[in-house]
């Protein structure tokens, strides 16, 4: 007769748990005492024991299941000396929808066999890959990372963030210098652009970076990989058709651009974000598809640079899920700089001719078509999973109808012992949502109770102004019905904003109507990106908008503007 194997009491105030790894599987023989399932807390990490020597029968919960104290786990045989464990799963791979179907039977991970070649090795030397091997190597796990690429540090380093970021830093020099610097009464006779050198400024910080993360894979004793990693089934994988062997592999592969139907892309003349960042000279017009984060950081570039801007969005406002108020303010100052906008329009086709495209642009909700020529178009309709050609499906690794691997709240995928992370599964693709991800991942296989806070996850658009959010807008919160307050507060307010003579823009914080929690922040300014990190903060710490304004703010600063936008959420800003 079967015994229910519980959720014991975990400590005072602790009612639920989430199911870790199953220690044993149906079938296996069990010593009294023994663990059989990993069970996580916010406090604790604990294994369940076995009450006596017998036979686990049945998993009743699956990992990542949400359990509470008393809740059945197991079905558990006393004194039965069971059957034979589970075949190793290097030669039993799951069915591709494992992860799906509860309860499920996982195969055990090969590094319980031995002779592996690692612990973990980590696909993809990305912000998500590169950070996760770091901290699974800190956590004494042997640990290989696999690229391809002749550089480290993924889309990001190479092709992304860092590149991006030196550009639209020199191009605001060379803006500033053309046309703000008279105000503070600084003459420049002449002012010229050496797009040669600005470009050869942006490949030295790129390499510093890529070159910086080789010599992180070598303080932490990292091997790397060089080749095209292929899942081959759990604890298996190819690089460049060698086998290699692991105990935990890790899928960080990211994401590629996405491109539009019957658009060809040659990184010359059309263009993603990679030739975006190449150009060997300033297109006279540029046309932008999409008014996403890419078209409106890379056409910030060229616009500062002397570029005719023109956006084509297809919706009636920039930026998916940003704040409305904020996307109005933001349009209306990158109108202010010069940008074209082109809202609620698509493009139906791009022709090359001798002197650059021809493309066709229709009203998203249907109408008359109009052309626009253009020197050089950039593709920016957002990025895809890079899920293929890696042997995914072939192993049984389940992808959702975007093609981004399905994993459940640790990271595993429907095959056992292979985990991804980053822009290749759910949720925002940005640099940072990854390494919080391969931080997180590292630490639970390390037994540790790893966690991502997706509530508290900031996005920055680094263009002039920067925009930078963290938590809800106001328009989800009407959405779940929250009830909240606002408090607002302009940069022309603020005595270090005048004095830098940057005053577009403002805070914004909401907090709960009832609680005061801060509930999410928004900021379209100067360093807005810098000051968003103390919103961040005040989310992940459960703080009241009166804890942020009761906090002494150094003066004259910009984060001051933060500190009176949370006093206005009671009615009490100062400066205003
Ligand atoms: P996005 O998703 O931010 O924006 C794409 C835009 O293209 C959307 O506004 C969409 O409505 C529009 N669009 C789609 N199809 C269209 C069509 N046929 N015609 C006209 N418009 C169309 O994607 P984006 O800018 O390509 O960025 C990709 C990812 O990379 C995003 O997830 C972004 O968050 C991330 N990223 C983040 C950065 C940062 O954190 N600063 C910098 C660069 C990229």
């Amino acid at each position: 007769m079967p015994v229910e194997i519980k959720v014991p009491a975990l400590g005072e105030s602790v009612t639920t748990a989430t199911v870790g790894k199953w220690l044993k599987q149906p079938g296996e023989a069990v010593k009294a005492d023994e663990g059989i399932v990993e069970l996580e807390t916010d406090k604790v990490s604990v294994e369940v024991p076995a009450p006596a020597a017998g036979c686990l029968e049945s998993h009743v919960v699956k990992e990542g299941d949400e359990v509470e104290v008393g809740a059945v786990l197991a079905l558990f045989e006393k004194g039965k000396t069971g059957g034979a464990a589970p075949a190793k799963a290097a030669s039993a791979p799951a069915p591709a929808k494992a992860a799906a179907s509860a309860p499920e039977v996982k195969a055990a991970a090969p590094a319980e066999a031995e002779n592996v070649d690692y612990d973990v090795i980590v696909i993809g030397s990305g912000p998500g890959g590169y950070v996760c091997a770091i901290r699974a190597a800190q956590l004494g796990f042997k640990v290989a990372c696999v690229e391809k690429r002749a550089t480290l540090g993924g889309t990001c380093l190479n092709v992304g963030c860092i590149p991006s970021k030196a550009l639209l830093q020199s191009s605001e020099n060379y803006h500033a210098a053309a046309h703000d610097f008279a105000a503070h009464g600084v003459v420049l006779e002449k002012v010229g652009l050496d797009l040669a050198k600005m470009q050869a400024r942006k490949s030295e910080i790129v390499t510093a970076n890529t070159k910086g993360v080789e010599f992180l894979f070598k303080k932490n004793g990292i091997t790397w990989l060089k080749g095209h990693g292929k899942v081959e089934g759990t604890g298996r994988i190819t690089v460049d058709g060698k086998p290699v062997t692991a105990k935990h592999i890790i899928i960080a592969s990211g994401s590629d651009s996405a491109n539009l139907p019957g658009i060809e892309i040659d990184e010359k003349v059309i263009v993603t974000s990679t030739g975006a960042l190449e150009l060997s000279s300033v297109p006279k017009r540029l046309v932008v598809i999409g008014g996403g984060v890419i078209g409106l950081e890379l056409g910030s570039v060229w616009n500062r640079l002397g570029a005719d801007v023109t956006v084509v969005e297809f919706m009636n406002h920039l930026v998916p899920g940003i704040d409305s108020e904020v996307a109005s303010q933001f349009q209306k100052l990158l109108v202010k700089q010069g940008f074209k906008m082109k809202l609620g329009h698509k493009v139906t086709k791009a022709e090359k001719t001798k002197s650059g495209v021809v493309l066709t642009v229709e009203p998203a909700a249907g109408g008359a078509a109009e052309t626009i020529e253009a020197d050089v178009v950039l593709v920016a309709v957002g990025r895809t999973a890079a899920s293929k050609n890696m042997g995914l499906e072939e192993a049984g690794i389940e992808l959702d109808k975007r093609g981004r691997i399905v994993t459940d709240a640790h990271f595993s995928t429907s095959v056992p012992g292979i985990y991804a992370i980053g822009d290749v599964i759910a949720g925002p693709m940005l640099a940072h949502k990854a390494e919080e991800e391969g931080v997180a991942l590292a630490e639970l296989l390390a037994g540790q109770a790893g966690h991502v806070n997706y509530d508290a996850i900031p996005g920055v658009i680094y263009t002039w102004p920067e925009v930078a959010a963290v938590g809800f807008t106001e328009e989800a919160l009407k959405e779940k019905g929250v009830e909240y307050k606002t408090g607002k507060f302009p940069f022309l307010a603020n005595g270090r904003a005048r004095a830098l003579g940057m005053t577009d823009g403002f805070v914004k914080v909401l907090a709960c109507k009832k609680t005061d929690r801060v509930l999410g922040v928004h900021i379209i300014g100067p360093s807005a990106g810098e000051l968003i990190a103390e919103a961040t903060m005040a989310i992940e710490f459960g703080a009241s908008a009166e804890d942020i304004g009761r906090v002494c703010h150094a003066h004259p600063t910009l984060s001051e503007a933060v500190k009176e936008a949370a006093l206005g959420a009671d009615g009490r800003s100062l400066n205003i």
